[in-house]
C-alpha cells in the first residue's frame, strides 16, 4: 500500500528542548489510515497534524474499543536516527488488536508507516541527554452505533511528541504506595493488552497515592491481593539477595519491551534473573532482613525508574538508602547507551529510521 504525503504549509515553531516534559507538544504531521469491511485497511496518508472530526456516537467514546502503543525515535550518536525494537511494539499491537476485536494491521506495513512519519518530521527528534521523539500509534473504533458490538470501521493514527523525562523525578528514586483496595487487571481480562481501559482503571488508585504523598502505586494481583503485578504504568523488578525478580507474564501484566530488554541485559551481566510470582510479603521480609538491595520500574516512557521507598499499610521501607542502586544505574546506562547509539548493540535492537 502506498502512503501519500501532504506536507503542512505552516510548520510550528519547536518547543524549548529544556522544557519538553512528556507528551505536551506534537509535531507537524500525523499518519492516518481507515478500515472498513469492504476495503480493509486503506487510504494510508501522512497529513498535517490537526483535530479529528468524529461522530459523538463513535464506539470508542462509549465502549473504549481502542489500542495504543508507545515507542521512541532517538537522535543517535552515530548520526543516524534510531528506533528501539519497534518490531516488539508491533507484535504487542497485534496481540492487543486480537483481544479488542480490532482488525489486524500488517506488521511490516505498520513499521513502514512509523518510519515514514518519523522521516517527515525528522527535524522534531530532539537532541540532548534523555530526549527523544515519542511515537504514539493508536487505533479507535469509529462506528457511529450505540450497540455493544465490535465496530465495523476503524481509524489508525500515529502522532509524535518530542519528550524529555516522563516523571518529574527523572532518574531519581520514586516513592511507591502498595495499593490494597483497587486492582488493575485480572487474568482473563485485558491486563496484557495496551488499551486505554487499563489506564482509566488505574487513575483512582494513582490519585489516592498522590494524596498520600506517593508518586505511583504498586499493583497487587486482582484475586488474592498477594502477588506483585506492576508499578504505575511500568513493569517492576526487585533485586533480592542477588536475584533479580520480575513477575512472570501470566496474562494480567503488560509484556513491556523495556522489561524484556532489562531481562536480557541483566542476564548478559551475569545476574541471576527470575520471572516468577513474587509475594509482596517476600519483598517486605527481604527489606526487614536487609536483603532487598534495589527495586525499579521499567517502561518505554520512563526507561528505568528506581524505587526509593515502599509503603504498605503504613509500614515504610527505604530501599538502598533512597538512592539509585548500582545495577539499576548500569541497566539505565547500557539501555540508554544502546538507544542513543552510544555503546555497541550486541543484541541488534536498534533499527535505523
Ligand atoms: C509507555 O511507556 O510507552 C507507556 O505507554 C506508558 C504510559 C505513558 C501510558
Amino acid at each position: 500500500m502506498n502512503i501519500t504525503i501532504t506536507r503542512t504549509s505552516s510548520p510550528k515553531s519547536k518547543p524549548n528542548p529544556e522544557e519538553l516534559g512528556f507528551g505536551k507538544y506534537f509535531t507537524d504531521h500525523m499518519f492516518l489510515m481507515n478500515y472498513d469491511r469492504e476495503h480493509g485497511w486503506h487510504d494510508a496518508r501522512i497529513v498535517p497534524f490537526e483535530n479529528l472530526s468524529l461522530s459523538p456516537a463513535c464506539a470508542v467514546f462509549h465502549y473504549a474499543q481502542e489500542m495504543f502503543e508507545g515507542l521512541k525515535a532517538y537522535k543517535g550518536a552515530n548520526g543516524k536516527n534510531l528506533l528501539f525494537r519497534p518490531q516488539k511494539n508491533i507484535e504487542r499491537m497485534s496481540n492487543t488488536n486480537e483481544r479488542l476485536c480490532i482488525p489486524p494491521v500488517d506488521p511490516d506495513f505498520a513499521l513502514e508507516a512509523i518510519k515514514a512519519l518519523v522521516n517527515v518530521d525528522v527535524d522534531w527528534i530532539p537532541e540532548g541527554e534523555g530526549k527523544s521523539l515519542y511515537i504514539r500509534p493508536f487505533i479507535i473504533a469509529t462506528d457511529p452505533f450505540l450497540g455493544v458490538h465490535p465496530s465495523a470501521t476503524y481509524l489508525f493514527c500515529i502522532i509524535l511528541s518530542p519528550v524529555g523525562a516522563y516523571y518529574a523525578e527523572g532518574i531519581n528514586p520514586v516513592k511507591i504506595y502498595v495499593e490494597d483496595e483497587y486492582v488493575r487487571a485480572v487474568k482473563g481480562g485485558m491486563g496484557f493488552a495496551k488499551t486505554g481501559g487499563n489506564y482509566a482503571a488505574s487513575l483512582r488508585a494513582q490519585q489516592k497515592a498522590e494524596e498520600y504523598g506517593y508518586s505511583q502505586v504498586l499493583w497487587l494481583d486482582g484475586i488474592e491481593h498477594k502477588y506483585v503485578d506492576e508499578v504505575g504504568a511500568m513493569n517492576v523488578f526487585f533485586l533480592i539477595d542477588g536475584e533479580l525478580i520480575t513477575p512472570k507474564l501470566e496474562g494480567n501484566i503488560l509484556p513491556g519491551v523495556t522489561r524484556d530488554s532489562v531481562i536480557e541485559l541483566a542476564k548478559s551481566f551475569g545476574v541471576r534473573v527470575s520471572e516468577r510470582r513474587l509475594a509482596i510479603a517476600e519483598v517486605f521480609d527481604a527489606a526487614r532482613n536487609g536483603k532487598l538491595d534495589e527495586a525499579f520500574g521499567s517502561g518505554t516512557a520512563a526507561v528505568i525508574s528506581p524505587i526509593g521507598e515502599l509503603n504498605m499499610d503504613g509500614e515504610k521501607v527505604v530501599i538502598n538508602g533512597g538512592k539509585i542502586g548500582a545495577l539499576s544505574q548500569r541497566l539505565y546506562d547500557t539501555l540508554t547507551g544502546i538507544q542513543w547509539g552510544k555503546v555497541s548493540d550486541p543484541f541488534g535492537w536498534s533499527v535505523t529510521v
